[in-house]
């Protein structure tokens, strides 16, 4: 029982609501009983005001400009930590050990390869498909090879499942590219790092050996880290509604990419490095601000703003640092990066950002660094879906070992037309 209540009255009915209290931020309104109780349902599209579910993997403080996952803020995992260890993190609930870390590498290490079938299943998509397309169809494929882990009422399953994901996303993404530049696909190499061996199988070529730049393979793992997980986001919600129904995690994780895709999400990232293309100079700047300020005008300033954050995005403050590194490393320079930096600093002066709280988020300045190390556009939220699929799993397991998880079904406001009756064509 909830030791704190509220009250509710409608149609002079008062009934009391539990107020459930988490570890930290907004205390939740029970209100599973209110249809029950009241005859009416809550109405909130977007679900702007609404918690969909308990967890205990990510909080987010939007005001604050706070992430943490499993307790750690964003900022130390990505300084000290590695993609592979904040896998573990979110997939078990604590820091490993050192043992238990090289045990969980080596287990992801050995499910990198994909069955041998599935690289003809790429054949039969166009040379110039985007990759998106060809992740959630492939994703969605691996139940049809992966069957002997698709019973979710069976934990080991589950975690077979859960480690096959995350090991063969690398793969099924390096192997989209391949395909898009008509280069052939290299297996894995599992004597590099999980990032490096990505790297290799993408920019790698038969003909002759890949050097991982240290350097880059550290920013690739940090961007990875950053986009590891990130509360009941779209994406992670509609990988939890799939799950709900019962359907296999396979068929779940392709559900999250397809909705990833969407530009307000994670598509965001390549539109903002195309917005920033198309803007070209910093003297355009202005023109474009006026024109996201725009009432009539569709255009918004990708990679700016967030539902959460109403501040700035603390993976924008790591992606941005890790910008210069990168620059660094290879030694090139980006003129879209001072464009970025630039309107950065001009929409932060303006009232319209400043009163909605728009702020750069982790989407504004990964496409920088993302083409930077030579991936195309069209790859980056492929890349995003990539690392996504340790959080998406993580919370589809929490959601399945929640004992109170039930088929997710929402109602709705009815506003059609009332019952009416069938009218012959030939009376109409
Ligand atoms: C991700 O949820 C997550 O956690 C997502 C994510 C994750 O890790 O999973 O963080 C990843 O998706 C980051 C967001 C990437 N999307 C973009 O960068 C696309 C551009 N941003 C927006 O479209 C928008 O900001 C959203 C979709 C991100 C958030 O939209 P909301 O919360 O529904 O806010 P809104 O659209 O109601 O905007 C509030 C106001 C509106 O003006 P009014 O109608 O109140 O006058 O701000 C305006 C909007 O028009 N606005 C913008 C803007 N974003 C919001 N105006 C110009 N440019 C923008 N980018």
């Amino acid at each position: 029982m909830a030791d704190k209540q509220a009250t509710l009255t409608y149609n002079d009915k008062t009934i009391d609501v539990p107020v459930l209290e988490g570890s930290v931020g907004p205390e939740v309104l029970d209100i599973r009983k209110l249809y029950g109780q009241t005859g009416a349902f809550t109405y909130d599209p977007g679900y702007k005001s609404t918690g969909s579910c308990e967890s205990a993997l990510t909080y987010i403080d939007g005001d604050e400009g706070v992430l943490l996952h499993r307790g750690y803020p964003i900022g130390q995992l990505a300084e000290q930590s590695s993609f592979m260890e904040v896998s573990y993190l979110l997939l078990n609930g604590e820091l490993p050990s050192k043992d238990e870390l090289d045990d969980f590498t080596y287990t992801i290490s050995r499910h990198t390869m994909l069955h041998e079938q599935l690289s003809t299943f790429y054949r039969g998509f166009r040379r110039d498909a985007h990759p998106m397309a060809i992740m959630c169809g492939v994703v969605g494929a691996l139940s049809a090879f992966y069957h002997d882990s698709t019973d979710i009422s069976d934990p080991e399953q589950r975690k077979i499942a859960s480690h096959r994901l995350v090991a063969k996303m690398p793969t099924i993404a390096a192997m989209a590219y391949k395909y898009s530049v008509g280069q052939p696909f290299l297996y894995p190499d599992n004597s590099l790092s999980y990032t490096g061996n990505f790297l290799r199988m993408t920019f790698g070529v038969p003909a002759e050996p890949y050097e991982v730049v240290p350097a880059v393979e550290k920013a690739m793992d940090r961007i990875f880290i950053l986009h590891a997980d990130h509360e009941q986001n779209a994406s992670t919600s509609t990988v939890r509604l799939a799950g709900s129904s019962g359907a296999n995690p396979f068929a779940c994780i392709a559900a999250g990419i397809a909705c990833l895709w969407g530009p307000a999400h994670g598509g965001a990232n390549e539109a903002a490095l195309n917005m920033l293309r198309e803007i070209g100079t910093p003297d355009k700047i202005p023109h474009y601000i006026e024109r996201a300020k725009d009432k009539n005008d569709p255009f918004r300033l990708m990679g700016f703003g967030h539902r959460v954050y109403k501040n700035y995005d603390p993976r924008a403050t790591v992606m941005q640092k890790t910008v210069r590194e990168v620059f660094d490393a290879l030694k090139v320079n980006d003129p879209l990066f001072e464009t970025a930096l630039r309107l950065e600093e001009l929409a932060l002066q303006d009232d319209y950002f400043i009163e909605k709280k728009l702020f750069p988020n982790v989407d504004f300045y990964s496409g920088v660094i993302l083409s930077a190390i030579g991936f195309p556009t069209t790859m980056f939220t492929a890349l995003f879906a990539l690392a996504r699929t340790v959080g998406w799993v993580a919370q589809w397991n929490e959601m399945i070992s929640d004992p109170a998880q039930v088929i997710g079904r929402p109602r709705q406001l009815y506003t059609g037309p009332t019952q009416r009756d069938y009218v012959p064509v030939g009376q109409r």
